[in-house]
C-alpha cells in the first residue's frame, strides 16, 4: 500500500458493504477462527457483549421538526483543541493481528477522516512512526508497574506530538475470556511491540504470599499513582473505563481532566453496569463542563446521538474499525468511519439539531 492509494478508492466500495455490521460480516471471512474470538467476544458468558448493543434499543429518538439547520455541523472542542466530529477510534492493541499494516494503516485512516484515534500501548506500531504533524491523536497508557516505567512512554507522547494520556483503569488483571480460552488464543510469539512486554511481569511472591493480591495487584496502579500522573504531564489527563460516580468525582478532584465511560467492551467484567447508564449517573454527578466520552457498542449514527443526548461530548468506536481493517486495510476503516458519520450527521438533521451542544436529554424517551 502507498499511503494515499487505497483511500482514493473510497468512492468505489462494493455494494454489500453499506453498514458497520456488513463489515463484521465480511471480517469474520479474513481472520483465523482464534483471532476472530479474541476480536469479536469478550468476558465470561458475554453478556455485557450483548448488552452495550442492546442498550441502545431501549431509547427512542423524539425528533424536533421545523429547525433551521442551515448553519449546521460536527465540530466540538476539548482542552482548548477543535475536533471537526465527534467519533474517535478506542485504543486496541495488537493491530497486525488483524492486518499486516496493523496501526500504520488505521492511523493513516482516522486522519483522512480527521478521526481523533487513541493510540494503545500495545501498539504494534511505534509512536514516531505516525505523522508529527497530526493533531488527533491521543496516547493510552497501560500502568507499566511502575511510576519508573510508565514515565518514558508518558514522555514520548508529549514528544511525539499526542494531545493527551488516556489511562485505562478497569483492567487490572486481564478479563476471564471463556471463548478465547476454548480457542487456545495467544498472541504470535515473533509480535513487535515497540514500547512495552505485553505483559508486565509479576512481582515474586513467598508461598505464604496470595498470588493475585499480592503479586499483580501489587503492581496495578492506584489513585496516588494518577495524582502523580497528572502532576507530571503537561498534557490533559484521563481515565477510561470508570463506572462509579464516585471514582468519577474522585478522579475529577486530582486533576483528572475528562473520563471515557466504558466496560472496556464487555471485555473485563462481565455483567458490569450497562456504560451508557453509567454515563448518565456519571454525568448528574459532576460539574456540566467535565468532559465525558463514551465507548461500547456504538454501530450506528443514531447510537452515536443517543450517547451525545445522555452526556457524551464524543464516543469511541473500538470493533468496528478493526472490522473495516480486516476487511480492506486503510480504505476499510476510513469507509467505516466515514459511514458512522454519515448515519450520524442525516440523524442530526433529522432530529432539527444544528451542534452538538443542542444534543441533550430532551430528544430521548425511555419506556
Ligand atoms: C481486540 C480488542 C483490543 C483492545 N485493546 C485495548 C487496549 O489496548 N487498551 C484499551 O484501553 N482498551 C482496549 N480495548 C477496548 C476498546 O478500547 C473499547 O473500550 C471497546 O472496544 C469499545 O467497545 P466496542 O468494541 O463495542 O466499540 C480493546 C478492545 C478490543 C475489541
Amino acid at each position: 500500500m502507498t499511503s494515499t492509494q487505497p483511500l482514493a478508492a473510497l468512492n468505489e466500495i462494493p455494494a454489500y458493504l453499506q453498514t458497520l455490521l456488513d463489515y463484521e460480516k465480511q471480517a469474520v471471512q479474513h481472520l483465523a477462527p482464534d483471532v476472530w474470538g479474541y476480536l469479536s467476544g469478550g468476558a465470561m458468558r458475554e453478556i455485557s457483549v450483548g448488552q452495550n448493543l442492546s442498550q441502545f434499543e431501549r431509547i427512542q429518538l423524539i425528533p424536533r421538526h421545523l429547525n433551521d439547520l442551515t448553519q449546521g455541523n460536527t465540530s466540538l472542542e476539548l482542552f482548548g483543541q477543535h475536533y471537526p466530529h465527534p467519533i474517535f477510534l478506542a485504543p486496541i492493541g495488537h493491530q497486525q493481528l488483524f492486518h499486516p499494516q496493523g496501526e500504520a494503516a488505521t492511523t493513516l485512516a482516522a486522519e483522512v477522516m480527521q478521526s481523533n484515534y487513541v493510540l494503545s500501548t500495545f501498539t504494534n506500531t511505534a509512536m514516531d512512526q505516525l505523522n508529527p504533524h497530526n493533531p488527533y491523536k491521543w496516547f493510552q497508557l497501560y500502568w507499566q508497574g511502575s511510576r519508573e516505567k510508565s514515565y518514558p512512554l508518558i514522555g514520548q507522547a508529549e514528544q511525539y506530538g499526542f494531545k493527551a494520556i488516556v489511562i485505562t483503569v478497569d483492567a487490572p488483571h486481564v478479563g476471564i475470556r471463556d471463548r478465547e480460552r476454548q480457542l487456545a488464543f495467544h498472541l504470535p510469539n515473533d509480535m513487535q511491540h515497540p514500547h512495552t512486554p505485553t505483559h508486565i511481569s509479576f512481582p515474586d511472591v513467598s508461598p505464604s504470599e496470595h498470588k493475585l493480591f499480592n503479586g499483580l495487584m501489587k503492581v496495578s496502579p492506584k489513585w496516588d499513582d494518577i495524582e502523580w500522573l497528572v502532576k507530571n504531564t503537561q498534557l490533559p489527563v484521563l481515565l477510561k473505563g470508570v463506572l462509579h460516580p464516585a471514582d468519577a468525582k474522585k478522579a475529577i478532584e486530582l486533576g483528572v481532566q475528562g473520563l471515557i465511560i466504558s466496560n472496556h467492551g464487555g471485555r473485563i467484567l462481565d455483567t458490569s453496569i450497562s456504560p451508557l447508564t453509567a454515563l448518565e449517573i456519571i454525568k448528574d454527578h459532576l460539574p456540566a463542563d467535565i468532559p465525558l466520552l463514551y465507548d461500547g457498542g456504538i454501530r450506528r449514527g443514531t447510537d452515536v446521538f443517543k450517547a451525545l443526548a445522555l452526556g457524551a461530548s464524543a464516543v469511541l468506536i473500538g470493533r468496528p474499525y478493526i472490522y473495516g481493517l480486516a476487511t480492506a486495510g486503510a480504505l476499510g476503516v476510513a469507509h467505516v468511519i466515514r459511514t458512522l458519520l454519515e448515519e450520524f450527521e442525516v440523524t442530526m438533521a433529522l432530529m432539527g439539531t444544528a451542534t452538538l451542544k443542542e444534543i441533550n436529554r430532551d430528544y430521548i424517551y425511555r419506556s
